[in-house]
């Protein structure tokens, strides 16, 4: 028994050995090595070709020192020697989940990629893009792995091209766009969660061992029930100012996965990409798969610093004229609803420009005749003018706020139809449903097949006659309030294909009408916030967090979404919804992209005269908030108030937004709030705004240096009877 045992140790030492030794076999060939500013991601290419990824972190000043950092991780070892595959290939060696599955043409399951080549190219003085070819062996198919990264802004774009030349159709039946592995002693995960009126709700996990998914199967408005956006801290917590923190998403609209799974050795794998649910993709030989881009970026001093990164490299290449300037506006959705006519409309532009902001924005409800859109139940589809509403039709209002001078902007929302619409009655076959099964619908609506030409053709030509037909239209607000049931396209030969045959769909009709009309600012709508992601955004200049305008639960929702978006593209609109006051709603609104939705004839006129001033004051302070570096100084989900700051690039200006959130008659801010950001060496003139004729500055004639401010802070003294307070900060020296 004694002997038994000792030659079973024996055999496991033994056994234990040769796996070392076959590790120390496998020795890097060469390293691919992705540098940004402060921040690098290595991959290394194994003696058997394999590819890996055995690093993200801090930039060492030595590149030859990459190398030298397998040796000081002691993991125990891996099977395969592909826990850190920089792609995880099914059916051959993976033991973990992978990041691609394929069934070839001839039934078979297996995959090996295999490194064939690297190239680099620079796209700009900012941007290099680097490919990685992978190839199997044995069949004719490859992969190749796309990383463009941005160095000023430490960011990554990721994502792969899949192709073969195999003789009959491949049907990938996974197909990812990146494959991460990080290693760190814990990992903690910020995920966001929601629902109509309740977007960006954050939790917090440590993550364990088993795979954690983020994803939506929603086809549409997908972000409805969780984002894809993430925020992950390496080794402690997440914090604001200090720690490492890796901020990423899927950079698309349409079902998407993420999954994160702690590996036998600890560390943490990523796969980011299109969902597969109902999804096995047929592909053909030849044609190339490209998936969406994962981005991601990593910081050292906390997820503030990661945010301005996604902020700095949104503007510069994400979001329509990121660096430009933006339409303040009045609404009519919460004024009105479908209610309005030629002479409401008129009132509205008369009100906007007494307000003093720019655009009037025509809601839901203008189109429909056989169908009137009185309703959320008819005429999507039908987007002529309403004859009673609109008998001199969209091109007289253009001229009406001409003459008023203000700009007119409009709602549709395109990709949808009504059961009860004209546009059914004639083309039943380009709607999204089960052939053979009951309707089922959402807000009372179906989804147009857009995987179909003629229907991709079909919402083109309504934008685009829209536009030529009334060329003074000024701005647009492209709406999608259902998600997609009964997911079948009556003309699609694989329904496998369909999901991702929408999405691109979409894709390509924005690609088009961005093609011609590439200025027009357009607001990414979706029922709310279900479709806020750099997928969209890049057709978009901003859009629209959610239909909650209670400016309290707004302070969180807009807090998350900073994150990961920047507040130029955030429409934040102050509306008659929640008990607060106007200067509270107005500096809610404030810290982003401000809008009114409300009637000026429900204001009385201290209140018009308070909103005027204040839209005044907002024009000087807006190219701060827009293009500012945004710095969010305190947490109302750890404190009982709410601070979010912006700081001019030359760190010349700054405002500071403050709130109390909590509801409460004693609570205040006994203690300053810190500031990051500001040069220690100025000294600033610190003044409130947004308070004209309502009360008194709580500061007159002080000035502070950058330094006090950063060591010791400022106190924006909140309490019951003044919730919100909005500084500025003017370097004078
Ligand atoms: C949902 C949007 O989020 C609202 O702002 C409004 O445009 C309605 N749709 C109109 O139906």
């Amino acid at each position: 028994m004694r002997k038994l045992t000792l030659s079973f140790i024996l055999i496991i030492i033994g056994a234990s050995s040769f796996c070392q030794q076959k590790q120390l076999e496998l020795q890097t060939m060469q390293e691919i090595i992705l540098e940004m500013k402060n921040t690098a991601l290595v991959l290394s290419i194994e003696e058997n070709k394999d590819v890996n990824m055995i690093y993200f972190g801090n930039k060492l000043s030595n590149p030859s020192e990459y190398k030298a950092m397998s040796k000081q991780y002691n993991q125990g070892h891996d099977y395969t020697n592909m826990y850190q595959s920089a792609f995880t290939a099914s059916g051959t060696r993976n033991l973990l989940e992978p990041a691609i599955s394929v069934i070839h043409s001839d039934g078979n399951q297996s995959l090996d990629l295999k490194y064939q080549a690297h190239e680099t190219k620079q796209i700009n003085a900012n941007q290099k893009e680097t490919i990685v070819k992978l190839k199997d062996q044995i069949y004719p198919f490859e992969v190749e792995l796309h990383y463009l990264i941005s160095i000023e802004e430490n960011l990554i774009e990721q994502w792969s091209v899949i192709r073969h030349k195999e003789k009959n159709v491949v049907k990938l039946s996974k197909f990812a766009s990146a494959n991460l592995s990080l290693k760190s002693p814990q990992f903690y995960l910020r995920s966001f969660h929601g629902d109509w009126f309740q977007e960006m709700q954050p939790s917090n996990e440590k993550l364990t061992h088993g795979i954690k998914v983020l994803d939506s199967k929603l086809g549409t408005r997908t972000n409805l029930f969780q984002s894809s956006y993430f925020a992950l801290g390496l080794n402690n917590e997440i914090e604001e100012n200090k720690g490492t923190v890796l901020l990423g998403g899927l950079d698309y609209s349409g079902n998407f996965k993420v999954e994160f799974e702690k590996d036998p050795q600890q560390n943490l794998r990523i796969i980011a990409g299109i969902n597969n649910y109902a999804s096995e993709y047929f592909l053909k030989p030849n044609e190339d798969f490209i998936t969406p881009k994962f981005s991601f970026t990593i910081s050292f001093h906390g997820l503030g610093d990661a945010s301005r990164n996604y902020h700095n490299w949104a503007r510069k290449y994400r979001i329509v004229n990121g660096m430009g300037e933006r339409y303040t506006l009045l609404n009519n959705w919460e004024s009105t609803y479908f209610n309005f006519d030629e002479k409401k409309i008129h009132q509205l532009l008369e009100n906007t420009k007494e307000l003093g902001v720019d655009l009037f924005l025509l809601d839901d409800g203008w189109f429909g005749n056989k169908y009137p859109r009185n309703a959320d139940t008819s005429a999507l589809g039908d987007w002529e003018e309403n004859k009673l509403k609109l008998p001199n039709g969209i091109i007289s209002i253009v001229k009406d706020a001409k003459d008023v001078g203000v700009k007119f902007g409009i709602w549709v929302e395109p990709e949808m139809v009504s059961p009860k619409s004209e546009l059914y009655e004639k083309h039943p076959k380009w709607v999204v449903k089960q052939p053979n099964r009951d309707e089922y619908y959402f807000r009372n609506q179906l989804i147009l097949d857009l995987t179909n030409p003629d229907v991709q053709e079909y919402v083109y030509s309504i934008l685009d006659n829209l536009l030529s037909k009334n060329p003074g239209l000024a701005y647009i607000k492209w709406d999608c309030n259902a998600v997609i049931y009964n997911a079948h396209s009556q003309t699609l030969n694989h329904q496998g294909n369909f999901y991702v045959e929408y999405t691109k769909g979409l894709y390509k009709v924005l690609d088009r009408f961005r093609a011609k009309y590439p200025d027009l600012p357009m607001m990414l709508c979706s029922g709310g916030g279900g479709r806020i992601d750099y997928g969209a955004l890049p057709y978009f200049t901003e859009y629209w967090p959610s239909d909650n305008t209670d400016p309290l639960d707004r302070i969180f929702m807009q807090y998350e979404n900073s994150l990961f978006f920047p507040a130029i593209g955030s429409a934040n609109h102050v509306t008659t919804v929640g008990k607060q006051d106007l200067k509270f709603k107005i500096d809610v609104a404030a810290m982003g992209k401000m809008g009114f939705d409300l009637n000026l004839e429900e204001l009385n006129q201290k209140e018009v005269n308070y909103a005027k001033s204040a839209v005044q004051e907002y024009n000087l302070i807006k190219d701060i908030v827009w293009h500012g570096d945004q710095y969010r100084l305190a947490n109302p989900r750890e404190l009982n108030h709410a601070c979010i700051a912006y700081i001019s690039k030359d760190k010349s200006q700054a405002v500071m937004f403050n709130y109390l959130t909590e509801y409460s008659q004693v609570s205040n801010t006994p203690n300053p709030i810190k500031w990051f950001g500001l040069d220690p060496n100025k000294n600033y003139q610190v003044g409130e705004i947004f308070i004209k004729e309502l009360r008194n500055p709580i500061y007159e004639n002080l000035i502070l240096s950058g330094d006090f401010l950063m060591k010791i802070g400022l106190n924006p003294m909140l309490y019951n009877g003044r919730r919100s307070v909005v500084l500025q900060l003017k370097a004078i020296n």
